[in-house]
């Protein structure tokens, strides 16, 4: 792994509640280097606050698909991966990676942010799971062509980059032919609705069509979290023209019993509406 310190300014102050404090949110559009810029500077800071926050529920040998409670253990969406060579895309602390080495599979593990691989380094160490942890943007994944048999990812990376489609043709560049790759993201339902888990709140507050992304600045103006939207129709075009199959769009329903929230994910609107949308796709 090399985990260096992100360029430009220092750390991101953060609020009380550990998390990279927000001078001002809007939504304006936000370009591929400008985004990237603000992920990897964003989680940098944001490791410890969101691994204190979820990391008992993501779990340190565990494949944990979405906040609905999906795991692969249950979902089996990457098939058996006993001897295949898997790449995680935007993993975390790399739990997921843990679990499909568990599994037998030879994984490599990327993520922008070195302070979320600096975790899934200390992970690596007292679980006894080492897994290879390796600092990229999904849309540079410094691996040959072809040379890897499934690519997951869970919320990692795609729903923060600018231009999905050129992420995607990264992907589908490294997948061998006939590899598999499945990944979510976050529901396009969602956008319409405030950012809340409470279901009172389920109010059409912005438009499905509009993609500017959503995007937090510090008090000087700059850049410092994005979000990008896209609609279901976008999503499909952006993996039809990566060359990619569409195989299933999978809708996780709420787990029945499970009542961990993560943002305006909850049960209470996890009943009502999805908030996860699964890509199962195929390169031919
Ligand atoms: C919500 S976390 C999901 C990771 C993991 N599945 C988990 O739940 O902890 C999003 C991850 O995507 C990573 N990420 C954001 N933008 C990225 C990019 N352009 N390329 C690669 N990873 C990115 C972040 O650093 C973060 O670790």
């Amino acid at each position: 792994m090399s985990a260096s310190p992100s360029p430009g300014a220092g750390p991101l102050p953060l609020g009380g509640d550990g998390y990279p404090a927000a001078g001002g949110v809007a939504r304006r559009p936000a370009g591929q280097d400008e985004s990237a810029r603000a992920s990897r500077r964003w989680w940098d800071a944001a490791a410890p606050a969101y691994l204190a926050e979820h990391g008992s529920d993501l779990g340190d040998v565990d494949f944990l698909w979405c906040p609905e409670g999906l795991r692969e253990a249950d979902a089996r969406l990457l098939g058996d991966v006993r001897g295949r060579r898997v790449l995680e895309v935007g993993c975390g602390s790399a739990p997921c990676a843990r679990w499909l080495a568990r599994q037998g599979a030879d994984v490599i593990a990327t993520d922008i942010s070195g302070g979320m691989l600096d975790r899934a380094a200390e992970l690596n160490r007292t679980t006894g799971v080492a897994v290879p942890l390796l600092q990229a943007d999904a849309g540079a994944l410094p691996l040959a062509d072809a040379g890897i048999d499934v690519v997951c990812s869970a919320f990692g990376g795609l729903p923060f980059v600018a231009d999905a489609g050129a992420v995607l043709a990264e992907i589908a560049r490294v997948l061998r032919p006939g590899g598999r790759f499945v990944a979510s993201v976050n529901h396009p339902l969602r956008w319409v609705f405030p950012d809340s888990p409470d279901p009172d709140d389920l109010r059409v507050t912005s438009s499905y069509f509009d993609r500017r992304p959503y995007v937090e600045t510090d008090g000087s103006g700059r850049t410092v979290y994005v979000e990008h939207h896209r609609t279901v129709g976008d999503w499909v075009r952006a993996v039809v023209g990566a060359g990619l199959v569409l195989e299933d769009l999978i809708e996780p329903e709420w787990t029945p019993g499970r009542t961990e929230t993560w943002g305006q994910w909850s049960p209470e609107r996890g009943a009502l509406i999805p908030g996860t949308l699964v890509l199962v796709c195929r390169r031919p």
